[in-house]
């Protein structure tokens, strides 16, 4: 399914907590083998600066990154040249073949239908190709329950025409089961707790703006997005300790395959 919306991303808000929100792509590329000479893919690349990492660190000929935010793409030239290029696309519509490695950071769980998403990616591969995905899986912290408890009362719920956001991910066994099914001989599924040290419970606000959040941005006019945003924060902190720091943990799943 393709999903065409308006581009909400805001690259200075996901930027915010630029090193927090980095370390699982650091963690995710310590999985990928490299690939000297191959061709790579990073779906969802944002930026650019992540992509021009992964490149160098699989050592490949070429590394396309590739991304449906005019936004996020607007900054990704300077990270290119040298075998790296960027290219705009939606991933729910991505093909190719041959593939050494295809690799997602943080952008799946935007797209809906992993059970169709998965195999499609997997064809995509070479026969000792690698797929690579980490998604959010935190959808049981208020930061994610109250967002949608918010989006189902009014006046937001009109606003949205009843959506409510929802992040495309199952569980990790699942996925385990699936990578064997389309043919991975060796696979890594893992659950990772980041434990983020936020200077108080306000800062959350400013964490989901940059990611969840923008998925209810997209759909509303600004001021509608400003009343759900402002109910949001009255919710959310009335459910939060006035702790400073503030932890905020945050679950991630990580996903490897190598299909020979
Ligand atoms: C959270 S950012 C992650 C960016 C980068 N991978 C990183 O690790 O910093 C998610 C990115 O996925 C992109 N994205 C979301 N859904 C997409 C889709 N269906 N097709 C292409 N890009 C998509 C967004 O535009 C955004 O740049």
């Amino acid at each position: 399914m393709t999903s065409q919306r308006p581009d909400g991303w805001q690259p200075d808000q996901y930027a915010r907590f630029r090193a927090e929100r980095e370390q699982p792509f650091y963690d995710l590329l310590d999985l990928v083998e490299p690939a000297p000479g191959g061709r790579v893919v990073d779906l969802g690349c944002g930026t650019g600066v992540l992509t021009r990492v992964l490149h160098e660190q699989t050592r490949a000929a070429e590394t396309v990154g590739v991304d449906r935010s005019e936004s996020m793409l607007h900054q990704s030239a300077e990270h290119a040249g040298d075998g790296v290029r960027f290219q705009r696309g939606d991933i729910a519509e991505f093909s190719d073949s041959g593939l050494d490695v295809v690799f997602a950071n943080a952008s799946i769980q935007w797209v809906p239908d992993h059970a169709a998403l998965l195999p499609r990616l997997a064809a995509t591969l070479g026969p000792s190709g690698q797929l690579a995905v980490q998604m959010p899986a935190n959808e049981d912290h208020p930061s994610h329950a109250v967002a949608r408890e918010v989006a189902t009362h009014s006046p937001h719920a009109e606003a949205l025409g009843g959506f409510v956001y929802r992040h495309s991910i199952e569980s990790p066994e699942w996925y385990a089961e699936l990578f064997a099914r389309l043919g991975f001989a060796e696979q890594d599924v893992r659950v990772q707790v980041y434990l983020h040290r936020l200077p108080g419970p306000e800062d959350v606000v400013e964490w989901v703006k940059g990611s969840l959040l923008t998925g209810y941005r997209d759909r509303m006019s600004p001021d509608d997005y400003e009343a759900f945003l402002a109910d949001y924060r009255q919710r959310l902190l009335s459910q939060l300790s006035d702790e400073r720091p503030f932890l905020y943990p945050f679950k991630r799943l990580l996903l490897w395959g190598r299909m020979g």
